[in-house]
């Protein structure tokens, strides 16, 4: 497995692995990885010849106020589990490197970024598509994997490769959860244990919430927020948002939607937490 540092050197390999005629797939990360980015590693594998792998905490994503500096690293374990799935290379930039001091750049969404995440984290997407921009001009990649953990990072993406008609086929990995249900993340690390025990009340939020907008749709809604808020706030978690979108265009849901997405956010300690399910109708 090849390792770079360098955004123009990966750039070089990655026209020489086009011209060769190999489909690269790209996987796109902050690294403290676990068995969710390795399930997106899995899905890359299947679906290109060249597998790479980016870990980059990406400063543009975080406000002053979040977590930037603590957020958890650790290359060398990274990099392990990376050649044990498969991956071909991994990308892992310098920030200086990555960005100009006098950049002036940026790749913003001015509808979908507004709601959800987006509320109380105003510069996040315009920082991630900014980033995943550079690492799809980067690494040139036919295939890009994304995880459904992160749905309205997701749902973005996809709405700005169509926008702007980048040549990339964005596939998406289900959210994969730790026994105790709580869906994975590397912020987890945060959590005390009695955090952790009581953050569980996310996922069982999630369950509730799938099973009744399953069986009901669209008239389950608020019935499912209220039941969601209840619980979190019962176990001691501080809701950011709980809410029912139209998965296709994050508007509000109407008898019209063909899919629906419930997202909770919510803070526990001095963690904030999300998680989701998807709901087709
Ligand atoms: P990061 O949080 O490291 O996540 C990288 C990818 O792994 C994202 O697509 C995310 O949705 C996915 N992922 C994380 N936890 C998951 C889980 N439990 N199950 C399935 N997939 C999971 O998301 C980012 O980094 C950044 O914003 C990035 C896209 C790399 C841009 O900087």
């Amino acid at each position: 497995m090849k390792i770079f540092h360098q955004p123009k050197e990966l750039q070089e390999y990655a026209l020489n692995c086009k011209r060769s005629g190999k489909r690269i797939a790209l996987v796109p990360t902050m690294g403290f990885l676990h068995a969710g980015h390795a399930s997106l590693i899995d899905i890359a594998r299947e679906r290109g010849d060249e597998v790479i792998v980016s870990i980059f905490v990406n400063p543009t994503q975080f406000a002053p106020t979040e977590d930037l500096d603590k957020y958890p690293r650790d290359f060398e374990n990274d990099c392990k589990l990376c050649e044990a799935h498969g991956a071909t290379a991994v990308f892992a930039p310098q920030p200086e490197d990555m960005y100009a001091s006098d950049r002036s750049i940026w790749v913003d969404e001015t509808v979908l970024s507004k709601v959800l995440c987006g509320k109380s984290r105003p510069i996040h997407f315009r920082g991630v598509l900014t980033v995943v921009s550079k690492l799809f001009n980067l690494t040139l990649p036919d295939v890009a994997v994304f995880g459904k953990k992160d749905a309205q990072q997701a749902i973005i993406i996809k709405r700005m490769v169509r926008d702007l008609d980048f040549p990339v086929e964005i596939v998406l990995g289900d959210l994969i959860r730790d026994t105790d249900n709580v869906a994975m993340s590397s912020r987890n690390r945060y959590l005390t244990e009695d955090e952790r025990v009581r953050a569980r009340s996310i996922s069982q939020s999630v369950f509730a919430a799938e099973a009744k907008l399953k069986s009901e749709g669209v008239k389950a809604v608020s019935e499912v927020i209220d039941d969601a808020v209840k619980r979190i706030s019962n176990a001691g978690g501080v809701v950011d948002y709980v809410e029912v979108r139209d998965a296709d265009n994050l508007e509000e849901p109407t008898s019209n939607s063909k899919e629906l997405l419930f997202a909770v956010a919510a803070v526990f300690g001095t963690t904030r937490l999300i998680d989701n399910c998807f709901v087709k109708l």
